[in-house]
């Protein structure tokens, strides 16, 4: 029997807009344990500093178990934001003071905060296409169009933000991953950083970075974050603690304008009053006792090491005519295959036990079907290789 709060017509435009993600039933099929999973974005949990946070934990219980435990302040512990400051300028020449920033639970709340007081319920959203499957959820949950702008292998390509700005010409913010961008691997170059932020700033458009995988590179040169290169206050930078201690944390931080930090705290009192205090000592002790320096250099190697052994699996198994990224960090390859559906490959996949994302869920109109994401962060070294074989049979079939 459905009650009357069950009824579908009980339930808000919005919400009947929106349908699970791709990401939900790959982590439900996550389950089988034959089944190789290229498909969620999990870091490898050999990734994870066990003792180092067990340490902290231990000390800090100790010392301020009573703070520790308690709420805490809507924009994050103050020492977190001055530590995390320091070290934004030291890293990244990001200059900023701490009041500039906020913690969020994840990054992805961020996204979800910022869609909400950026935009109004209608309005457009310029993001790369493909882009990040959960900010496009985080903004079509406030109501917010988003409209794709295609990418080559340098980032966005300004020819057609320019076109799609003629067509669109007031979207709210545009939305970047200019590092290891998830889902392709492709990280902008500088000449595409400094033309991309001109554009934005000749058009009056904000813009948003999203960093999370900044830290992780395991070839090529650090290329420096639209943050640093901005010099009129026109970008919103997102980082988080996810792939560098544990996404366990729930922990991100937005760099912004004292004005928008305000506007985020009234949002984020209104979601959670504040992240987990737990998290952010953790993570302040992390980051102030030299542990994540310390660390960060052993993901650099198993991630490393990983990215190669997927990419030369991809060369040795992958029939002619499949194409795929190369990244320089983070966590992803885009395979493409001209004239592909890799809709309908899916079925034959599962049925040969290995797992990627339809490229489809990557787009804003969901209208490309030639591509995949495989992560290549999470699986042993034994089933990158097994499953790439696998996923090799399933493009020699598709084929037929
Ligand atoms: C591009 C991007 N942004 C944001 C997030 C959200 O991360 P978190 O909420 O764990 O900080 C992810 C997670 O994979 C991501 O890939």
């Amino acid at each position: 029997m459905s009650s009357n709060l069950s009824a579908n017509k009980e339930f808000s435009k919005i919400v009947n807009s929106m349908k699970p993600s791709a990401i939900e039933s790959i982590l439900k099929a996550i389950g089988d344990p034959d089944m190789i999973s290229f498909g969620g974005g999990l870091p490898n949990p050999d990734s994870f500093p066990v003792d180092d946070v067990k340490r902290i934990f231990n000390e800090l219980i100790t010392s301020s178990g009573r703070k520790m435990l308690q709420y805490g302040a809507t924009e994050g512990l103050n020492a977190l934001n001055i530590t995390l400051a320091k070290r934004m300028k030291q890293q990244l020449s990001i200059e900023c003071e701490p009041s500039q920033i906020v913690q969020t639970t994840g990054s992805q709340e961020a996204l979800y905060i910022l869609g909400k007081i950026l935009a109004n319920p209608g309005d457009y959203v310029i993001s790369e296409a493909p882009t990040y499957l959960g900010a496009i959820t985080a903004f079509r949950a406030s109501g917010v169009r988003m409209v794709g702008v295609e990418m080559d292998k340098s980032g966005m390509k300004i020819d057609s933000l320019r076109a799609t700005l003629k067509k669109y010409p007031n979207p709210k913010f545009m939305y970047v991953l200019p590092n290891f961008q998830n889902p392709s691997g492709i990280s902008m170059t500088l000449e595409r950083r400094k033309e991309l932020l001109e554009v934005a700033w000749e058009n009056g458009i904000s813009v948003l970075e999203d960093d999370p995988y900044g830290s992780l590179r395991y070839s090529g040169s650090h290329l420096p974050a639209l943050k640093a290169l901005d010099r009129n206050d026109n970008v919103t930078y997102l980082g988080t603690f996810s792939k560098v201690l544990a996404p366990g944390f729930r922990l991100g931080y937005t760099i912004t304008t004292p004005e928008i930090v305000d506007k985020m705290k009234l949002v984020k009192q209104a979601l959670d009053l504040a992240s987990s205090t737990i998290s952010e000592y953790l993570a302040e002790a992390y980051i102030s006792g030299g542990y994540i320096d310390r660390w960060i250099p052993n993901v650099i190697e198993l991630y490393r090491r990983k990215r190669d052994l997927m990419i030369n699996s991809l060369e040795e198994y992958l029939p002619k005519g499949v194409e795929f990224t190369r990244p320089e960090g983070g966590m992803f390859v885009w395979v493409t295959k001209k004239g592909a559906n890799t809709d309908k490959m899916l079925e034959e996949a599962i049925k040969k036990k290995v797992l990627y994302v339809v490229g489809s869920e990557f787009y804003p109109d969901g209208d490309n079907h030639e591509s995949m994401r495989l992560n290549f962060t999470y699986s042993s070294d034994e089933k990158i290789v097994e499953g790439i074989k696998r996923l090799g049979k399933v493009f020699d079939n598709a084929g037929k």
